[in-house]
């Protein structure tokens, strides 16, 4: 069974013409869960990672017990205001407008060997703005890893350019 088959695809949501991928169901299902977290395990266990860094709010979901089962720590990259003490920021487009998200400057360490963790990868532009956020720590991207890549709007291609090779679980082409 593929991973996709656990992911539940809802048309026409948020907007007409989406096709929605919903990792709820797959997150629902104990099996899928475990499949997931254990090929991330299987992947990474041998590549020395330090922190992980997870993207709000869906990234937190996959990435905690990915630390756990890594022994690595874990580093959260929220939405702008949710964390509490000094702070970097980087800001990236959304389709309206624009969105920025905060890491705290004591998070990483300058060597760090970083993996980056989210639910999904569609135009790569949350990603990018996480990438930038940890190199300005100092903290060396090892790979971004998603549990989900949509292909077909080329996020993958966006973080080539800035150096990161992207890994994906599964992906959905398109219909
Ligand atoms: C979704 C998804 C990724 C991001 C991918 O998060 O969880 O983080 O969009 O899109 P991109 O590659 O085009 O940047 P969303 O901002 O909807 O927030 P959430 O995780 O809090 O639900
Ligand atoms: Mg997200």
């Amino acid at each position: 069974m593929s991973l996709t088959d656990y992911i539940r695809t809802i048309p026409d949501y948020p907007k007409k013409g989406v096709q929605f991928r919903d990792i709820t169901t797959l997150l629902h299902n104990p099996e899928g869960l475990k499949a997931a977290v254990n090929q991330l395990v299987e992947q990474y266990k041998d590549l020395k990672i330090d922190r992980i860094a997870v993207i709000e709010s869906r990234g937190f979901l996959l990435g905690a017990p990915l630390a756990y089962c890594l022994d690595a720590g874990l580093v959260l990259i929220r939405k702008k205001g949710k964390l509490p003490c000094e702070t970097l920021e980087e800001s990236y487009d959304l389709e309206y407008g624009t969105s920025t998200i905060e890491v705290h400057t004591d998070a990483i360490m300058p060597g760090d060997r970083i993996l980056l963790v989210d639910d999904l990868i569609a135009t790569g532009g949350t990603a990018e703005a996480a990438i930038k956020l940890i190199r300005k720590c100092g903290g060396e991207v090892v790979e971004c890893a998603f549990l989900v890549n949509l292909p077909e709007l080329k996020g993958d291609k966006l973080l080539e350019k800035l150096g990161c090779s992207t890994f994906a679980l599964c992906a959905f082409d398109g219909e």
